[in-house]
């Protein structure tokens, strides 16, 4: 496995690859990411793994300082898997000057996740863009997990014209339906039992929807309280027609609910789709 940190270098590294799937990251690997990887894996031999940590997508309150660096056991995992590359600049390689130009989103990027990290999509539109003209893959994985991110990468490929096919990877769960993420480990033994009521939730909402519910706005109103009764709090529980991740209605039959919620300090995301 080759670690690299220079742009020049990976390109020329690069350069006679026929084929390259790229799995962009920011470290602190667990099974989620290993899955994506072993996605990544099935369609081409030669897979890129970026880890960097991108200050654009963090608001000044959030955890950019404290978010787990965990760069030799990352390269340790992804050894282990037969990564090929890791590219893994530092913050002068990839904006040596003032990042400046930021990508304009469109309106699904001020929704949900969007509406309560306001700039977080254009961060990560930005650093991806970034990385796909670095690296200039054939296809890249991104996790369900983070649903909108996943649409958002979608429509900026397809509106930009960019050649990388996105391919996605489901969400991984621990046994008891909490979605892996590296935020998880901020949660003490508590909060951690708690954690799996947000995924028990959405699992209702879903089971409602299924067996006939129409009325969207009762479902979340009823999640948003049980969570708040619980100790969380709430910034969104919410049932979106899957195609343009806008909100549903009664005709939509292709849905997803997307939940993200705190407890204590901790936010955690999670969603499901739903076919009705
Ligand atoms: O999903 C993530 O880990 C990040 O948002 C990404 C895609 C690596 C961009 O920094």
């Amino acid at each position: 496995m080759k670690i690299i940190t220079g742009i020049t270098e990976l390109r020329h590294h690069l350069r006679d690859e026929p084929q390259i799937a790229f799995v962009p990251t920011m470290g602190n690997l667990h099974e989620g990411h290993m899955s994506l990887i072993h996605e990544a894996k099935k369609r081409c031999n030669h897979v890129v793994v970026s880890i960097f940590v991108n200050r654009l997508q963090f608001l000044p309150h959030e955890d950019f300082d404290c978010y787990p660096r965990t760069f030799e056991d990352d390269c340790r995992l992804l050894s282990a898997v037969n990564v090929k590359t890791v590219f893994a600049p530092n913050e002068k390689i990839l904006f040596p000057t003032t990042q400046e130009f930021l990508l304009a989103l469109p309106p699904v990027a001020d929704i949900l996740e969007g509406k309560f990290r306001p700039g977080f999509f254009r961060g990560v539109a930005t650093i991806v863009l970034k990385l796909f003209n670095i690296i200039q893959p054939d296809l890249a994985v991104f996790g369900k997990k983070d649903y909108q991110q996943l649409h958002i990468v979608r429509e900026m490929v397809k509106q930009l014209n960019i050649p990388i096919e996105i391919v996605a990877g489901e969400t991984v769960r621990a046994e008891d339906g909490l979605a892996l993420s590296s935020r998880n480990q901020y949660l003490d033994a508590t909060q951690r039992l708690e954690a799996r009521q947000l995924y028990q939730t959405l699992l209702q909402i879903k089971q409602k929807v299924i067996a006939g519910c129409k009325d969207f706005k009762a479902l979340e109103g009823n999640a948003i309280n049980h969570l708040v009764q619980h100790g969380w709090k709430v910034d969104y529980i919410s049932i979106h027609n899957r195609s343009s991740l806008m909100p549903a209605s009664e005709q939509d039959r292709n849905l997803v609910v997307l939940g993200a919620a705190r407890l204590n300090s901790t936010r955690l995301i999670d969603n499901l789709e739903i076919t009705s």
